[in-house]
């Protein structure tokens, strides 16, 4: 691919952020090419451009003469030399991982993931699964219209009919459209308040919440909203919604989203969930709480090299301590909501397991979506919901809903 110069912001930023995306996604192959003919220490910079150059090499089918010498622009003074050199040396074979012997490590190797990711989705999906959920297939976006601009009304707004072609009717789920090809920029509906993006899994937990109006709602780790949105909306901007996070420039995003889609019964509360101190009780808890980010390593690729079975263990602790604030801060006769989009086991059904059993009064429910979307949970919780991917077309998501007997 020769870099050309496209006038187009939007599609030169798109194109930018999936460059540096690929680039994070294929880091493990990238690192062998580049220290195969540049094995001294670099700096952050220069191995930045290292790897997008081995990236635009390989991936991209050659560099062309343009490209050259956009990178030659972009290359600190010191490091010239050195890229010239690799320059030269990316034209040849691509050097091979030093551990392909194993089928695991040869998966690793092809799929950009590491071996020990490979193993932990080999033991707990079986194979086959797990060869589509590691090779991250494509999916769409969606977006959810927000009826709390149209007055309630749910049918396409006169300003969407020119959309009908690229927003394509997800069945089963009023008001959420599929963006089926690289639509015309949206920015004006978006900053109107008319459409949100939100992952259909995302959107579905929400569904699952059975939200109503004039419900009192605590809404855990709720920044940047996306969720909290959705609730007012099922609720028709009437009832209470508390909304909890810790991090305070995410609540600030999650102020100007309320402010964009009109939501009106949404209150932010800055504080760490595990030690808030609440005494009130609320009839929905939703808790959507940190995790592995395992289902939408996609959009996150980093993600994927920073984990291990440690830090999937340490989100199951905390997301096990926060179930159980959300438990006490829960009416009589109220509900949890739970959500993740990590796939492992530790961090969805594991953690519902044992919280149902250390409260025997407590039972998940079947949860009210229609039943093509998605499978039910694993280790025999039926009454779950996982989102695959490769499956569903979304995030890789994890819902329980919880209930007393
Ligand atoms: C998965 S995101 C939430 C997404 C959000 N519910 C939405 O739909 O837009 C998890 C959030 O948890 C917050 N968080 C992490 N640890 C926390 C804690 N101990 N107390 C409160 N918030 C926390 C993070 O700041 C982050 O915004």
């Amino acid at each position: 691919m020769a870099i050309d110069r496209d006038t187009n912001p939007r599609s030169a930023g798109d194109r930018a952020l999936g460059l540096v995306r690929r680039a994070l996604d294929r880091r493990d192959g990238l690192d062998r090419i580049v220290s195969a003919s540049l094995p001294g220490r670099m700096s952050l910079a220069e191995k930045c451009l290292a790897n997008l150059t081995a990236l635009l090499a390989k991936d991209e089918g050659g560099l062309s003469a343009d490209t050259m010498v956009c990178l030659r622009a972009l290359s600190p003074d010191d490091f010239r030399r050195d890229l010239e050199y690799l320059l030269g040396a990316v034209h040849g074979p691509e050097p091979t991982s030093t551990d392909k012997g194993k089928d695991e490590d040869r998966i690793a190797a092809e799929t950009h993931n590491s071996p020990w990711w490979v193993s932990y989705c080999i033991r707990t999906f079986g194979r086959g699964r797990a060869l589509k959920l590691l090779s991250n297939c494509w999916r769409p976006r969606y977006v959810r219209l927000n009826t709390l601009r149209t007055n309630g009304d749910s049918a396409l707004p006169r300003q969407l009919k020119g959309l009908q072609d690229v927003l394509e009717v997800v069945p089963s789920l009023s008001g959420v459209y599929r963006v089926s090809k690289s639509p015309p920029s949206l920015s004006g509906l978006l900053s109107s308040g008319l459409l949100q993006f939100q992952d259909l899994a995302s959107y579905c937990a929400v569904v699952a919440a059975g939200p109503v109006p004039d419900e009192s709602v605590l809404d855990f780790c709720a920044a940047p909203g996306a969720k909290t949105a959705a609730l007012a909306q099922l609720m028709s901007n009437s009832g209470e919604i508390v909304s909890v996070d810790y991090s305070f420039p995410r609540m600030r995003g999650w102020m100007r989203e309320m402010r964009r889609l009109g939501v009106h019964i949404a209150s932010p509360l800055i504080g760490d969930v595990t030690r808030l101190g609440l005494t009130r009780q609320y009839e929905l808890v939703l808790l959507d709480p940190p995790c592995s980010g395992t289902g939408i390593i996609d959009r996150n690729p980093q993600m994927k090299w920073r984990l291990t079975q440690e830090s999937v263990t340490r989100y199951s602790q905390l997301q096990t301590r926060m179930l159980e604030e959300a438990y006490r801060l829960l009416s009589p006769t109220g509900r949890i909501l739970y959500s993740t989009c990590s796939m492992t086991l530790e961090e969805n059904e594991q953690v519902i397991s044992a919280f149902v059993e250390a409260h025997p009064e407590m039972e998940t429910r079947t949860l009210p979506l229609d039943s093509n979307l998605g499978s039910p949970g694993m280790n025999g919780l039926g009454n779950c919901r996982r989102f695959y991917p490769y499956l569903d077309k979304t995030a890789g998501y994890f819902i329980a809903r919880l209930e007393r007997v």
